[in-house]
C-alpha cells in the first residue's frame, strides 16, 4: 500500500503528524482490523522521515491502542478497537435542593484511606506519570536560592514570577489575561470555594451539571447553597436550552462547571457552545464558576479552549491547578475571578493568607525550564492509551448492555448500566481490594444508582486489568440475581 507524502506543519511533530496519518486511514477503513502496516523502512521512504520517526510514531499508535507489535512479523492494526454504546444526556429532578454530602465523606475516606487497593475510585493520577524528581530538585534549589522567601507570607495574588507563567499558559486555552488578574489558591478546590463564596449568599440556587463532582456538592453544602441539577450530554456537556428556561423563570445565582473533560462524565463543550454560555450568562448578569483542572489533558489536536476565552463582562471565575499534570500535593491552582477578584483576595486572605512560597516558585521554575509541555505530550500519550485498554478490557469484561463514555482527554470514564446497584457493587468491590466512585455521590437528588466512575489515570498493569475483570464478574452476577429474583416463584425453585 503507498501512503501520499505528508504535508509537514511546524505545529506539531513529525511523528504525531505520521501518526495522525496511519490513525485516520485506519478510522476511514482504508486499514482494517487485523492488516499489516508497511513496515518501518518501507514508510520511512513513502513518506521521507527518519527511521526513528516512524518508530516512535508507531509507538504512540501502540500507546494509544490502535495497532500491536508481532514479534518477528510487524506492525498491525488492532483486532478489536472497542466503540462501546455512550450513556445518554442525563434527565436529572428539575428541583433546587439543599445538599446533603455524607455519603461522599464515607466514601472519600475509604478511598483515600485503604492501603493495597487497586484506586479505581478516586480520579488520583499515577504519581508515577508525574516529573517528582524534577520537582523535589527544584523545591531544593528555590530553598536554597530563597531562604527567607520561602518562609515568609506572600499575601494574595501570590508570587508573581508564577502568576506570570500561568498567564503564558492561559494563552492555550484561548485568554488574554493580566498576571495580576490572577490569585494563587490552594489548588482547584479552593479556587473553587473562594470563587462560590464570592458570588453567592446562603440560600442562593446554583445551576450544576448532573451528574457532576461531587466535590462541587461539598461546597455547596459547606456554603448553604441549593443545587439544580441541568441535564448533561456526555460528549457536549451542559445543555443550553435546559439552562435558559432556568433563567427565564427563577433566580440563579451562579453556574458552576468542568468545561473541559469534565468530572465524572469527561464532556467538552465546543468552541461554538462555549461561546453561547458566556453570551446566555452575561445576558442574565450570572456568574460562572468554570473549573478546567483537565483542560491541559486533551489527547488530539490543540487543546480546548476554556469558557473564560469568550468572557466580555468579567463575570467567569476560572478555577483550575497543576494537581493533574504535576503535583497534587504541592497544591498549587489559581482562580482568574474577574470583576471579583477583590472580593476573592479577602476571602483567601482570611482563610489562610498565603499559599507555600516554595511550592510556588518549584512550579513556576518547572513552567519557566519548558519542560511542561515535553511533560504533558507524554502524559496525554499515556492517559490515551490507559483508557483505551480500560474501555477495550470492560468491553471484554462487562456486559453487553453496559454503556461507556469515550472522553477525547482527562483520565475518567462513567460505565451506566441498567440493573446495577452501584452502592452494592461498591461495598462488594471494596472486599476485593477495588475502589470505584458509586453514581449516588454525584448528584444531590442521589440520582444514578446503576453508574459508576473510573479511573483510568493508575498505571496499567496486570493488578488493574484483574479488577476490571472482577468488577465485570460482580456485575454479571448482581444482574444474574436481579432476573432470578423478578423470576416467577415456580422458576425460582429450579
Ligand atoms: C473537577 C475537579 N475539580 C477539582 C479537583 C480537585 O483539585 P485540587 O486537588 O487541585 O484541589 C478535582 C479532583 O479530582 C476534580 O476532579
Amino acid at each position: 500500500m503507498n501512503i501520499t507524502p505528508l504535508e509537514v506543519t511546524h505545529e506539531k511533530n513529525l511523528y504525531e503528524q505520521v501518526a495522525e496519518r496511519i490513525h485516520s486511514l485506519i478510522q476511514e477503513g482504508t486499514l482494517q482490523p487485523g492488516d499489516r502496516l508497511p513496515s518501518v523502512r518501507k514508510l520511512k521512504a513513502q513518506l521521507s522521515v527518519s527511521v526513528s520517526t516512524v518508530m516512535e510514531a508507531y509507538r504512540l499508535l501502540e500507546d494509544r491502542g490502535l495497532i500491536s507489535v508481532r514479534p518477528q512479523s510487524g506492525y498491525y492494526v488492532k483486532l478489536a478497537i472497542a466503540q462501546p454504546p455512550e450513556p445518554t444526556e442525563s434527565t436529572p429532578p428539575c428541583d433546587a435542593s439543599l445538599v446533603d454530602t455524607l455519603m461522599t465523606f464515607q466514601f472519600s475516606r475509604s478511598s483515600f484511606h485503604t492501603d493495597g487497593l487497586v484506586q479505581l475510585g478516586a480520579a488520583i493520577p499515577a504519581v508515577e506519570l508525574m516529573p517528582t524528581a524534577a520537582l523535589n530538585r527544584l523545591m531544593g534549589q528555590v530553598l536554597r536560592q530563597n531562604p527567607e522567601y520561602a518562609h515568609s507570607y506572600q499575601l494574595p495574588p501570590g508570587c508573581a514570577p508564577l502568576r506570570h507563567e500561568i498567564a503564558r499558559l492561559m494563552m492555550n486555552s484561548g485568554c488574554s489575561i493580566s498576571p495580576d488578574a490572577i490569585t494563587i489558591t490552594n489548588g482547584t478546590m479552593e479556587a473553587f470555594y473562594l470563587a462560590l463564596k464570592a458570588v453567592t449568599q446562603p440560600g442562593d440556587t446554583v445551576v450544576i451539571e448532573s451528574p457532576t463532582y461531587f466535590g462541587f456538592l461539598e461546597t455547596l453544602e459547606e456554603l448553604h447553597l441549593k443545587a439544580l441539577e441541568l441535564p448533561t450530554h456526555p460528549r457536549e456537556g451542559l445543555s443550553l436550552e435546559a439552562l435558559e428556561s432556568v433563567l427565564q423563570s427563577r433566580s440563579i445565582a451562579a453556574c458552576a462547571l468542568v468545561s473541559n473533560f469534565s468530572n465524572p462524565l469527561g464532556s467538552c463543550m465546543s468552541d461554538l457552545k462555549k461561546k453561547q454560555l458566556a453570551e446566555l450568562l452575561a445576558q442574565y448578569e450570572v456568574p460562572l464558576v468554570e473549573d478546567d483542572i483537565y483542560g491541559d489533558l486533551n489527547f488530539e489536536g490543540d487543546r480546548p479552549k476554556a469558557v473564560k476565552a469568550f468572557d466580555r463582562h468579567g463575570l467567569v471565575l476560572y478555577c483550575s491547578s497543576f494537581s493533574k499534570t504535576l503535583s497534587a500535593g504541592l497544591r498549587v491552582g489559581w482562580c482568574v475571578a474577574g470583576r471579583y477578584q477583590t472580593r476573592l483576595e479577602r476571602v483567601k486572605w482570611l482563610v489562610n493568607h498565603t499559599t507555600p512560597p516554595a511550592n510556588q516558585l518549584a512550579i513556576a521554575a518547572f513552567l519557566a525550564n519548558g519542560g511542561y509541555d515535553r511533560h504533558l505530550r507524554q502524559l496525554r500519550r499515556t492517559y490515551q492509551g490507559q483508557m483505551t485498554r480500560m474501555i477495550q478490557a470492560i468491553c471484554d469484561d462487562f456486559p453487553p448492555e453496559t454503556r461507556v463514555t469515550q472522553p477525547t482527554g482527562g483520565h475518567i470514564l462513567w460505565l451506566e448500566i441498567p440493573g446495577c446497584d452501584a452502592m452494592q457493587l461498591y461495598k462488594e468491590a471494596l472486599r476485593y481490594g477495588i475502589g470505584i466512585a458509586p453514581g449516588p455521590i454525584f448528584s444531590p437528588s442521589r440520582t444514578y444508582g446503576h453508574c459508576f466512575r473510573l479511573n483510568s489515570g493508575i498505571l496499567w498493569n496486570r493488578d488493574v486489568e484483574k479488577a476490571i475483570q472482577t468488577l465485570g464478574h460482580l456485575v454479571k452476577q448482581q444482574l444474574a440475581a436481579k432476573i432470578l429474583d423478578e423470576a416467577p416463584p415456580l422458576l425460582r425453585q429450579h
